[in-house]
C-alpha cells in the first residue's frame, strides 16, 4: 500500500517520485504516519493559498513549529492580524531601501568568491553561501559584526530537526532560544542607538498610529535571521546544485549571465529549498472525495506542485529558458515571501561574483546528505571542484 510520511527521511532524500504518485494517484491523501493531508497538485496548492479563510495559518505554518510562534509572527498570522504586521514590515523594508544593499552585496559576494580562487575543491555552502548569506543578512537588519559564525549556526539548528522523531529536540528550542536572547539585546541596543537599518526601522515602523509591540519586533527579528540565513543560504545551495548538474545550463550562463535569473527562477521551481509548509482546515470541506474535516492539519506540498505537468509541461527537465510563471518557490496568495525580492537580488549578485572565479565546475562524487527538515530540502554539504 502506497505511504507518505512527510516527516521521513526518505522524503527528504528523494521526494519527486512520490509527489507524482501522490498528484496522480491520491491527489488529496491522509498520512496516516503524519496525522495529516497532502495536497500536491498545483491548482489545488493554488486554491488553498487563496483561501486563508478556510487554510489558516495561525497554528503555524512550517512543519514542525517552534514554541511561541504560532499565532504570534507574520507567516503564523491570518488576516487582518497577519495584514496589520505586513503593512508595518513592509513600510520597515522600504525606508530601508534595500536598493541601496547591492553595491555592498556585490564587495561582499567579490570577496567570498576570490577566497575560492585556487582551491581546486571547496564546499560551496560553508565557504561560500553561509559566508555571503550570513554577512548580507548581518548588514541588512544591522547585527552587530563578530557575531555572525555562532548566529548561523543558531540559525541553521532553529531550522532542523530530530532526524529521526523529527520533532524539534533540546538543541533546537535552546538554538530558537539563544537566538531570542540575542535578537532582545540588539533590539535594545537600536532602540537607544537607532541607524538605517531593518532593526530600527521595525522599532519606529508605524502607520496611523499603530506600531509593533516589543513581543512583534522580537518575532520579526528572529524570523528574518531564520529566513534570511537558512532560506536563502538553502536556496543558494540549490542553485549551485543545479548548476552543478547541468553543464550546459552553467556553460549558457556563464556565456550570458543576462539569462541567470531565468536559471534562478527554474531552480525554484525545479527544486526550491522550501518544499512543504503547513496549514490547519477551519471547516469541513470535501477535496476529490475525502472528507477533510475543521481542525486537521494539511501539508502544501509546494515542491510537488511546481513539477505538476498540469501546469508545467516536463516538469522533470531543469529547463533554464523555460520561464515558470507562476511557480510556488516563493508561495503565493497573502503569505507569498516578503523577502522575495532582495533574495532574488542577492542570489544573483552572489553567482555573477562566483561565475568570474570559478565559470566551470562539477559536482565532487560525495553522495549528498540533506538537512533533517520537513519544510526545507538542502544538502548539508555540497563539494564542489574547478574542472
Ligand atoms: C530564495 C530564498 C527564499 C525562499 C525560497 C523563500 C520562500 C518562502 C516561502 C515559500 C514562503 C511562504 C511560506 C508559507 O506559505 O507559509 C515565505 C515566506 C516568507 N519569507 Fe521567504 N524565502 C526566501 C528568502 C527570504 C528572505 C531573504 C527573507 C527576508 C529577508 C524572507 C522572508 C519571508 C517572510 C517574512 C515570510 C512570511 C510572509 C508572510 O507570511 O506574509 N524570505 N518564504
Amino acid at each position: 500500500m502506497f505511504e507518505f510520511d512527510p516527516y521521513s527521511p526518505a522524503v527528504d532524500a528523494e521526494p519527486f517520485a512520490l509527489y507524482r504518485i501522490l498528484r496522480e494517484e491520491h491527489p488529496c491523501f491522509w498520512s496516516e504516519p503524519a496525522q495529516m493531508w497532502v495536497l500536491s497538485r498545483y491548482d489545488d496548492i493554488v486554491t488553498a493559498l487563496s483561501d486563508w479563510k478556510t487554510y489558516s495559518s495561525a497554528r503555524g505554518n512550517l512543519m514542525t513549529e517552534l514554541p511561541g510562534r504560532a499565532g504570534a509572527t507574520l507567516g503564523t498570522t491570518d488576516p487582518p492580524r497577519h495584514d496589520r504586521l505586513r503593512g508595518l514590515i513592509q513600510h520597515a523594508f522600504m525606508r530601508r531601501n534595500l536598493e541601496g544593499l547591492a553595491m555592498p552585496m556585490r564587495a561582499i559576494a567579490r570577496e567570498c568568491a576570490e577566497a575560492l580562487d585556487g582551491r581546486p575543491q571547496f564546499d560551496f555552502i560553508e565557504d561560500f553561501a553561509s559566508k555571503f548569506t550570513v554577512r548580507v543578512l548581518f548588514a541588512a537588519l544591522g547585527l552587530p559584526l563578530g557575531d555572525e559564525a555562532t548566529v548561523r549556526d543558531k540559525a541553521v539548528l532553529m531550522v532542523q530537526s530530530d532526524p529521526q522523531t523529527r520533532a524539534k529536540g533540546p538543541q533546537h528550542i535552546a538554538a530558537y532560544e539563544w537566538m531570542t536572547e540575542y535578537a532582545a539585546k540588539v533590539i535594545a541596543e537600536r532602540r537607544r542607538d537607532p541607524q538605517d537599518d531593518l532593526i530600527s526601522h521595525f522599532s519606529a515602523a508605524e502607520i496611523d498610529g499603530d506600531r509593533l509591540d516589543e513581543r512583534e519586533v522580537l518575532l520579526t527579528t528572529t524570523t528574518l535571521i531564520m529566513a534570511g540565513i537558512e532560506s536563502l543560504g538553502g536556496f543558494m545551495a540549490m542553485l549551485g546544485l543545479n548548476l552543478a548538474d547541468h553543464d550546459q545550463a552553467r556553460d549558457t550562463v556563464v556565456a550570458n549571465p543576462a539569462v541567470l535569473p531565468d536559471a534562478i527562477e527554474e531552480s525554484l521551481r525545479f527544486n526550491t529549498s522550501a518544499q512543504r509548509f503547513r496549514r490547519c482546515l477551519q471547516r469541513d470541506i470535501e477535496l476529490h472525495g475525502m472528507a477533510v474535516r475543521a481542525g486537521q492539519f494539511v501539508c502544501l506540498a509546494y515542491g510537488s506542485g511546481n513539477r505538476d505537468d498540469r501546469r508545467f509541461p516536463q516538469p522533470d527537465v531543469y529547463d533554464i529558458e523555460r520561464k515558470p510563471r507562476g511557480h510556488l518557490g516563493f508561495g503565493s496568495g497573502v503569505h507569498a515571501c516578503l523577502g522575495a525580492a532582495i533574495a532574488r537580488m542577492a542570489t544573483k549578485i552572489a553567482f555573477e561574483e562566483f561565475l568570474k572565479v570559478l565559470p566551470r565546475f562539477g559536482r565532487a562524487s560525495q553522495p549528498l546528505q540533506w538537512m533533517p527538515s520537513s519544510t526545507f530540502r538542502s544538502p548539508l554539504q555540497l563539494v564542489l571542484e574547478r574542472i
